[in-house]
């Protein structure tokens, strides 16, 4: 068995594919035989990005809602949640805090919130754009139109997350309200690519109803989009959604996925992110053990954060942003990499 495997991961490492069947049996890779899928991840995201780790600094700026994502804590129908948008002022003072803390790229994330209008989004842009000019402004607010995002583009966002959740139809539904499609979710990622964007897509690992199949699909979609960043993490259920009762997605099911990531697309900007660290206490270190490159520590002031909560037990929720990038940067350094100031763009080659 041991040598089976080994022949598919150093075949994922030569070619940057595998087959079907192949790709399932490194998704549900026993712990015991997973060193070599980490080794070999590691060896690639080495020869990309040597032991740089590149931060982003995380401004979640409105959790008002017009979805009802079924998994979603700020869904529009959960009506327990206070709901908070902040101040154009507000976010500037966080990238203030973020710039003067080594942040080079500030990811604005919210619902889709109507109050803003599109040129309210743009005079944010383009004002972090002005006041941090060497700064990269990402922005995670979910499906518009393409001069929408043409707009945003043209005011010096440059780059865009938006998971596109499930690439199975069947389970798309099942995770959305019947006014979400997944052609339009990937209708907007195409509209961003063709636009200029660096874009972002992902999925959860174990949303209800995930199968390995949906999960295979994920990844046939992902290398169609060849997108510059995918965001994955364990699906964490919340207490006021249809899925609260859920289990939450598995440890070693993400840290596979994301090795096996890493090898497929060996470029690519690879998060280790906040769900991850929120189901074990070294989440994100064994993310960046498993060829993750990225952190996204909570530039958000302290007390917005305990409203932005997507899933129950969300980590950091109290902590400044100073003490968020402290304890980042030393468990960044016991795993053997660095934290550096850097914009942190793609490295599309070696
Ligand atoms: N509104 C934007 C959008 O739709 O892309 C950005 C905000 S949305 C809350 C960001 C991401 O959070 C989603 O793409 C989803 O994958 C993730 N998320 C939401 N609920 C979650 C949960 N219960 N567990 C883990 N991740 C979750
Ligand atoms: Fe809109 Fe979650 S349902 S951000």
């Amino acid at each position: 068995m041991t040598n089976m495997f080994k022949d598919i991961i150093q075949k994922l490492y030569e070619t940057q594919n595998i087959t079907d069947d192949e790709i399932k049996l490194l998704i549900d890779l026993p712990e015991s035989e997973a060193a070599p899928l980490r080794e070999a991840a590691l060896k690639r995201r080495r020869e990309y990005y040597g032991n740089d780790v590149f931060i982003r600094g995380l401004i979640e700026f409105s959790n008002y809602c017009k979805n009802n994502c079924y998994y979603c804590g700020i869904r529009a129908g959960n009506t327990q949640v206070e709901r908070y948008h902040l101040t154009k002022d507000q976010i500037l003072q966080c990238c203030d805090t973020g710039y003067t803390l080594s942040f080079r790229t500030f990811v604005l994330q919210g619902g889709e919130d109507l109050s803003y209008s599109d040129d309210d989004i743009c005079d944010i842009v383009s004002s972090i754009k002005k006041a941090y000019p060497d700064c990269a402004v990402t922005l995670s607010i979910g499906e518009k139109s393409k001069e929408t995002y043409q707009a945003y583009f043209d005011a010096g966002a440059t780059r865009y997350l938006l998971r596109h959740e499930t690439a199975t139809p069947d389970h798309y539904a099942h995770l959305h309200p019947e006014s979400m499609s997944l052609e339009n979710r990937k209708q907007c990622l195409w509209n961003l690519k063709s636009i200029g964007f660096q874009v972002g897509a992902g999925f959860m690992v174990g949303s209800p109803g995930q199968t390995l199949d949906c999960l295979v699909a994920d990844l046939r979609f992902l290398q169609e989009l060849s997108p510059d960043m995918i965001g994955i993490g364990p699906f964490i259920p919340h207490a006021q959604t249809p899925f609260a009762h859920e289990p939450q997605g598995s440890l070693l099911r993400t840290l596979n996925l994301l090795s096996i990531l890493r090898l497929m697309f060996p470029y690519v900007l690879l998060p280790s992110t906040t769900a991850l660290g929120t189901i074990d206490p070294i989440g994100r270190e064994l993310g960046l053990e498993a060829g993750a490159n990225v952190v996204m520590p909570n530039l958000s002031p302290v007390d917005v954060r305990k409203f932005y909560a997507l899933y129950d037990n969300k980590i950091c929720m109290g902590d400044e942003a100073a003490q968020c990038i402290r304890c980042l940067g030393m468990r960044v350094k016991c795993v053997g990499f660095r934290i550096v100031e850097d914009i942190g763009n793609v490295r599309r080659s070696v």
